[in-house]
């Protein structure tokens, strides 16, 4: 946890930054692109356009000695209980071999798993794997939600190709109309199901895959042979049992990697299947590259640690309130949708570890979407709005090989938006557009546009499997080391359990009508709106 004295530290440096223009700064030292311009795993992270200095930098390096941010990264990779609310380690980078000597027996039953998801691929690849009837597998359907659906979604969209092994389809919201519109024009006979839940308890991954194994049967699929299109990745083996899934045909998770970063173990099967084992393999290189970079001791050096310090000076002492991720790439388009849950449910939080309660802002509101889409919606009230923010503009070098002039055109898009969120229009140049077209002075403030937006470019050599893994492990790890600075636990989600232990309460009321006295009046006359809309 962050020092008092590096707290008071790094308040003094934002009180002397807040005037100061990056602009300025860019212009003042030549050397300064360089000097923040950090290389690890594929990934280029550009932090110069951020509203720093030496002095804050110093500030901020001094802070991630004192919260010891390198020794509580050897903490998690080597399995240390950091989720002290649920008593378990986070080992999602063991399952991309990072400090597997360390921890032989699990590093076994880790291998045991990727050598059965190797089979399972080149089983279903090969067509030694087929549907009841038959004939090949044409398509995959991923039923999860949160954690069990968002990672695999994000990199299936990353890595379209118009000649996958398989098709991937993702089925996640309990809506029926999400189901229905994903099986609308698909084969029963050759889709395969893949129930993704680490509890298997999840009441909307369940009621979907109850439904899908429906539509299996009522397409033609035997029931005496419906195994042959379920697979499942879950810890509850014994539930995945109960609902007919036999023990060949699930893979394991395990209590001690948290949803949200659980991508590289089985979950991220479906990645697999649509795009070959090398695509997921490579996935799992990539990010064990970032890995092996995030032990760098210098924080300034440290791409993940550089990212938190930049998120917690924007956040905590320059008053950010939300961090947009905009990605030049329709490939990434689930992207920010991946990284809501990896920020915002890791570290939503307003409590310490020890309990104390957080008064001043901890993580930031995470949004966006794909660039260019948003230039021409939300981009207006980046540029002259009052909102304060700070992005990440990502850029990949080589976004698939389509058509140049295209590719191109995003490519300046991006930079371009880059550069006006630094510079913006100045109230000189505002003035002699506004007294082009005949407006007075003070009418003039409306071209203004004040820019000097905190914000770091994200270069990614290519939109490759391998520097996927090293941008989902980049973010995974900005997350944690945030979560440290605060004092935070990054991997419970109590919040979220609340919402599910009242749906379960209102579940019934829905179904019966009745009134059940626990219930608030307002909820219970909304259930029974509903209860009056259906169910009579
Ligand atoms: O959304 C809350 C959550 O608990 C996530 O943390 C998790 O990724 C998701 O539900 C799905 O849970 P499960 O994989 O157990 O179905």
């Amino acid at each position: 946890m962050l020092l008092s004295s590096d707290h008071a530290a790094l308040k003094a440096e934002a009180d002397r930054l807040k005037t100061v223009s990056i602009a300025s700064l860019l212009e003042q030292d030549p050397g300064r692109v360089d000097a923040l311009s950090l290389s690890a795993a594929g990934l280029q992270l550009d932090a110069s356009k951020q509203l720093v200095d030496d002095s804050a930098l110093r500030t901020l390096a001094s802070a991630a000695s004192g919260a010891d941010l390198q020794g509580k990264y050897s903490q998690l990779i080597s399995g240390a209980q950091v989720n002290i609310t649920e008593e378990r380690a986070a080992l999602h980078t063991l399952l991309r071999g990072t400090a597997a000597e360390a921890l032989p027996e699990l590093t076994e039953v880790v291998n045991n798993t990727l050598q059965r998801m190797s089979d399972a691929t080149h089983a279903v690849h090969s067509g030694a794997h087929t549907g009841a009837t038959g004939k090949p597998f044409t398509d995959v359907i991923n039923i999860g939600i949160g954690g069990s659906d968002l990672g695999p979604r994000m990199v299936c969209r990353a890595l379209d190709s118009a000649t996958p092994n398989l098709h991937t389809h993702f089925i996640s919201n309990v809506d029926p109309h999400d189901l229905d519109v994903v099986t609308r024009g698909l084969n029963p006979e050759t889709t395969l199901l893949i129930v993704c839940s680490k509890t298997f308890t999840t009441e909307e991954t369940l009621t979907n895959a109850q439904r899908a194994k429906q539509w299996l049967l009522s397409g033609g699929v035997p029931e005496a042979r419906i195994g042959q299109h379920v697979f499942a990745v879950t810890t509850n083996l014994t539930a995945a049992a109960a609902f007919g899934i036999s023990a060949d045909a699930c893979f394991p998770m395990w209590d001690w990697v948290g949803g949200r970063y659980s991508v590289w173990s089985a979950i991220g099967l479906v990645i697999a299947l649509g795009y070959g084992w090398s695509a997921f393999t490579g996935l799992l290189a990539g990010a064990n590259a970032l890995d092996e970079h995030a032990r760098e001791v210098d924080p300034l050096k440290n791409l993940p640690m550089l990212m938190a310090l930049l998120e917690l000076w924007n956040t905590r002492y320059l008053g950010v309130e939300t961090h947009v991720v905009l990605p030049y790439s329709q490939r990434l388009e689930h992207l920010s949708d991946f990284l809501q849950q990896l920020t915002m449910e890791s570290n939503g939080k307003r409590v310490t570890l020890t309990g104390e309660e957080i008064t001043e802002a901890t993580a930031p509101v995470l949004w966006g979407s794909a660039g260019t889409i948003g230039q021409h919606s939300y981009y207006q009230l980046l540029h002259q709005g009052t909102r304060s923010f700070s992005a990440d503009i990502i850029l990949p070098l080589i976004s698939g090989r389509g058509d140049l002039t295209a590719r191109r055109g995003l490519a300046a898009h991006a930079l371009s938006q880059s550069r006006a969120l630094m510079v913006g229009r100045s109230p000189e140049a505002a003035r002699q557009i506004g007294q082009s077209r005949g407006f007075n002075e003070q009418e003039c403030h409306q071209f203004e546009i004040p820019g000097n937006h905190s914000h770091s470019l994200i270069l990614m050599d290519a939109v490759s499997p391998e520097c996927l893994g090293g941008l989902i492990a980049a973010y995974e790890h900005k997350t944690y080391f945030l979560a440290v600075l605060l004092g935070i636990n990054a991997f419970d989600q109590w919040g979220v359990e609340l919402g599910k232990e009242i749906a379960t309460e209102i579940q019934p009321l829905l179904e019966t009508g009745a009134t059940v006295s626990a219930i608030d009046p307002a909820t219970r006359q909304a259930a029974l709106a509903w209860h009056e809309a259906n169910m009579t």
